[in-house]
C-alpha cells in the first residue's frame, strides 16, 4: 500500500492549516481509498531539533537514513523517509514555518546531507507538497520567503519543486471584535476571506489529488 505522510506544523487544531489539511487529504482520497495517510500534528509529539550529535556522519554510520535519536519522533521520522509523499503544513510564524515544523525538518534532513558529495541522499524519493497560512498578502514578499524555507526540501528530493499551496491573509481569529488587531480590520479580512478562502481548499484539495495521482 502506498503511504502519504503529512507533517501538521500547526497548533490550532480547528483553524486555517488544519482545513486545509482536510481538504488535502480529501483530494487523496478522491484519487484512492488504497493509500494509506498518516496525519502527524506535531504538537502532539515530544521531540527537539537537531542535536548536532553527529552520529549521522560518523564514519560508516548506519544513521545516514534515519536520525540516531530517539524520542518521540523517531518512528515517524523512519516513516516518512520511507513513505511515497510528504506534505509539510505550517502556519507562517515571524516570516518562516513554525518552530516545531523546523525542528522535524533539521531531524529528517540532516542524517541525509553528504558532505563528501555536497548533496542530499534521502533513502527514496518521494512526491512533495506544502501547505501555509499566513497573514500576510503581498506576492513578492511571500514568494522570496517560501523560496527560502522550501529551499532544503528542494535540495533534498533532487531539486523538485513541491506543489505549493500558500493561503495569504487568513482569519487569525474566528471573531476579529474581540481581539486588539488594529492593523487587521474585521472588513478587509472578511472580504478577503470570502474572495479566496474556497479557492485555497481547492488549490490544497487539488494537490493531494494531484500526489495520489503521482504516486499511484
Ligand atoms: C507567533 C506568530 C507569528 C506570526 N508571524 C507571522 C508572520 O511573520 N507573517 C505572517 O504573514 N503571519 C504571521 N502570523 C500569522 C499566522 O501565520 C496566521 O494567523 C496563520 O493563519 C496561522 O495558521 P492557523 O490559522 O492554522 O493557526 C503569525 C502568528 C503567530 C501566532
Amino acid at each position: 500500500m502506498k503511504k502519504i505522510v503529512i507533517i501538521d506544523g500547526g497548533p490550532r487544531k480547528t483553524m486555517n492549516i488544519a482545513k486545509l489539511v482536510e481538504a488535502f487529504i480529501k483530494g487523496v482520497g478522491s484519487i484512492s481509498d488504497d493509500i494509506e495517510i498518516k496525519h502527524v500534528r506535531l504538537y502532539d509529539y515530544d521531540y527537539k531539533g537537531c542535536y548536532s550529535c553527529l552520529a549521522c556522519k560518523v564514519k560508516g554510520s548506519k544513521y545516514h537514513d534515519v536520525c540516531a535519536i530517539k524520542d518521540g519522533i523517531t518512528d515517524v521520522l523512519k516513516e516518512t523517509a520511507y513513505a511515497d509523499g510528504l506534505c509539510i503544513a505550517s502556519p507562517i510564524y515571524f516570516s518562516d514555518i513554525s518552530a516545531q515544523t523546523k525542528a522535524f525538518i533539521e531531524r529528517l534532513c540532516y542524517p541525509w546531507l553528504d558532505y563528501n558529495n555536497v548533496c542530499m541522499a534521502p533513502p527514496k524519493q518521494l512526491a512533495t507538497a506544502t501547505i501555509y497560512a499566513m497573514n500576510d498578502s503581498l506576492p513578492e514578499r511571500i514568494h522570496e520567503l517560501l523560496e527560502r524555507v522550501e529551499f532544503i526540501i528542494r535540495f533534498a528530493f533532487g531539486n523538485q519543486i513541491p506543489e505549493r499551496v500558500a493561503a495569504l491573509n487568513t482569519m487569525q481569529v474566528k471573531n476579529y471584535d474581540r481581539y486588539d488587531f488594529g492593523m487587521f480590520p474585521k472588513e478587509m479580512k472578511e472580504a478577503w476571506h470570502e474572495e479566496h478562502w474556497k479557492n485555497d481548499l481547492q488549490k490544497a484539495f487539488d494537490a493531494g489529488k494531484h500526489m495520489a495521482e503521482k504516486i499511484c
